[in-house]
């Protein structure tokens, strides 16, 4: 699903080498962390998988296509098939959890008869179809993570990158996260989990990437915090 081959990132300005030759295949039907020290390039790792920055070196390779050979529509087209999560949800403060879900089918090929089905079952998943009334303000934290959840899932992408997803969770909610992530992995998705959180990493074992500085300096396949 993605591999990187040689792949270094260096940001133009400060010449920051964000990722220093990382080389790793990551299979379709894989959830894998990516862990690390603030700074460790997590976050830059995500933004090539989007096709946000572009590498200074090497080639990254989504279901392997060349991300570099892309041109707009192409682009565009290539982030729709990605699911995108972050630690501060994004959700829109005046719509309704099923309306930021169905928000996001806008931009998809999905005919408007089946949002309200694909809402529901996108809620349904991350356990919140009782809340599909409520605004933002009216949820928690978790649940407001978990509408994020939905709205990522609704189109069906077949990768799901999620950036520090409990970053802003106490550890309850974020088991909670950890375990609807991994039930939209059973149904086939790639799941790429950005994270700090140590425990949830040792908990619910994954294979897991570690960056030190840039470099991937571990791939472990059985998971487990290494730093
Ligand atoms: N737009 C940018 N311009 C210049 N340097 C950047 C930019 N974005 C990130 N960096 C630098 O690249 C390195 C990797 O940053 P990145 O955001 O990928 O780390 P991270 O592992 O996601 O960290 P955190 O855990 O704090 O989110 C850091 O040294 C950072 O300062
Ligand atoms: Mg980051």
């Amino acid at each position: 699903m993605i591999q990187f081959h040689h792949v270094s990132l260096e940001y133009p300005v400060t010449r920051t080498l964000a990722l220093d030759d990382v080389n790793l295949h990551i299979k379709k039907g894989e959830f894998v962390y990516l862990v690390g020290h603030s700074g460790a390039g997590k976050s830059s790792f995500m933004s090539l998988v989007l096709k946000r920055s572009l590498p200074s070196k090497g080639e990254v390779y989504v279901a392997g296509e060349p991300l570099r050979r892309f041109r707009g529509g192409r682009t565009a087209m290539h982030r729709r098939r990605i699911g995108m999560i972050f630690q501060d949800n994004q959700l829109l403060p005046h719509l309704s959890s099923a309306d930021n879900v169905a928000f996001a089918l806008r931009v998809t090929g999905v005919p408007r008869r089946e949002w309200d089905e694909r809402v529901s079952g996108a809620l349904k998943l991350v356990g919140l179809d009782h809340k599909k009334h409520a605004l933002p303000v009216q949820l928690s934290q978790g649940e407001q993570q978990r509408v994020a959840i939905a709205r990522a899932i609704v189109s069906e992408p077949p990768l799901l990158l999620a950036d520090e997803p409990t970053g802003n969770l106490d550890p309850e909610n974020s088991r909670d996260i950890l375990k609807v992530l991994q039930n939209v992995n059973l149904r086939g998705t790639t799941v790429v989990v950005a994270t700090h959180a140590r425990d949830l990493v040792e908990t619910f074992r994954h294979r897991t990437l570690t960056l030190r500085r840039g470099r991937l300096v571990r791939d472990d396949p059985y998971g487990g915090y290494a730093l």
